[in-house]
């Protein structure tokens, strides 16, 4: 008998926009912590992956560089989520990063929120950005739309409260559910092999119920979970649908954007991976064929 168990489970929100317009400062004031400070150059290389919790119900958060040359990521973090938050800062308004954020969140048919950020700045304009956000059907509640704006300063901590609550008002409209009784299934969101613990993966849960000792695939790559860590750096038994987890354990790296999920058998992990991996290898045996034909093409003329 295979009758689900649908349960609520917290909406997973995409934090998107412009470079430097403030997403993991806001991230950062939301957690209380420090990731931005901390970061080479104040400019987020990788994507970042969080849970909060406002009033007893759990938040997942992802952070998104906004640098240009990350555009697949941002492309990424749309796909795996629920809900996107586009940050503008009010003193720069809407710029080319902002524009590619919506256009990525509405590919992905994800309602955008809007957090008008660094309001403390005397040079802050937010029916500016409003304004600037209509030229691109983003239209905001006091221009007659429905997205929902937040006026917001992640450096004075203003509004947080008010932010999370326009989510969670979005996620309840959204009514998200999974069956935290399957075998678990997600998305990799970022991976790399540390030096102490191996390959690190972090996978974001979208159903089901990640356990220690499973045994999974990720892309070309499988293993059995040797440990779970939250965000907070704490292991864990479990991982619940719409937790991000770092998975310890996988016997490679695999790459972000790879679907994740759990199988029956080591022997059946090594067969599904063993068949991708050669798969990848054909196509890259095929490229290189091309590759060579086409110099071989050129150096006959
Ligand atoms: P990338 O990840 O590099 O795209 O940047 P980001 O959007 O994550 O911005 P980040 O949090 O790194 O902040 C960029 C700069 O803006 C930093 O110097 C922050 O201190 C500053 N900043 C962020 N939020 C605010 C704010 O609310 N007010 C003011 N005055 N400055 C802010
Ligand atoms: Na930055
Ligand atoms: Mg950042």
């Amino acid at each position: 008998d295979k009758s689900e168990n649908l349960q609520v489970r917290p909406p997973v929100v995409t934090i998107m926009g412009h470079v430097d317009h403030g997403k993991t400062s806001l991230l950062d004031a939301i957690r209380k912590t420090r990731v931005a400070s901390g970061e080479s150059g104040g400019i987020t290389q990788h994507i970042g992956a969080y849970q909060v919790e406002q009033n007893g119900q759990k938040i997942s958060f992802i952070d998104t560089p906004g640098h240009a040359a990350f555009t697949s990521m941002r492309a990424r973090g749309a796909q795996a989520t629920d809900i996107a938050v586009l940050v503008v800062a009010a003193d720069d308004s809407v710029m080319p990063q902002t524009i590619e954020s919506i256009n990525h969140a509405k590919a992905a048919g994800v309602p955008i929120i809007v957090a008008i950020n660094k309001m403390d700045k005397p040079e802050a304009d937010a029916s500016k950005v409003r304004t600037g956000l209509l030229q691109h059907e983003v239209f905001v509640e006091s221009m007659g739309g429905e997205v929902l704006d937040v006026e917001v300063s992640a450096k004075a901590g203003t509004n947080l409260d008010k932010l999370l609550e326009a989510i969670l008002l979005q996620a309840e409209i959204l009514d998200l559910k999974a069956d935290p009784d399957r075998t678990a299934e997600g998305v990799v969101i970022e991976a790399q092999l540390d030096k102490g613990r191996g390959p690190v993966a972090t996978v974001l849960i979208q159903t089901g119920t990640l356990r220690r000792g499973d045994i999974v695939v990720a892309g070309d790559e499988w293993g059995r979970v040797r440990a779970l860590v939250n965000d907070k750096g704490e292991q864990m038994k479990e991982a619940l649908p719409s937790a991000p987890v770092e998975v310890l354990g996988m016997n490679g790296t695999p790459l972000a954007g790879d679907r994740f999920a759990v199988v029956e058998s080591e022997a059946k992990a090594r067969e599904i991976s063993e068949y991708r991996q050669r798969v990848t290898r054909e196509k890259q045996v095929a490229k290189s064929a091309g590759q060579r034909g086409s110099l071989e093409q050129m150096m006959s003329q």
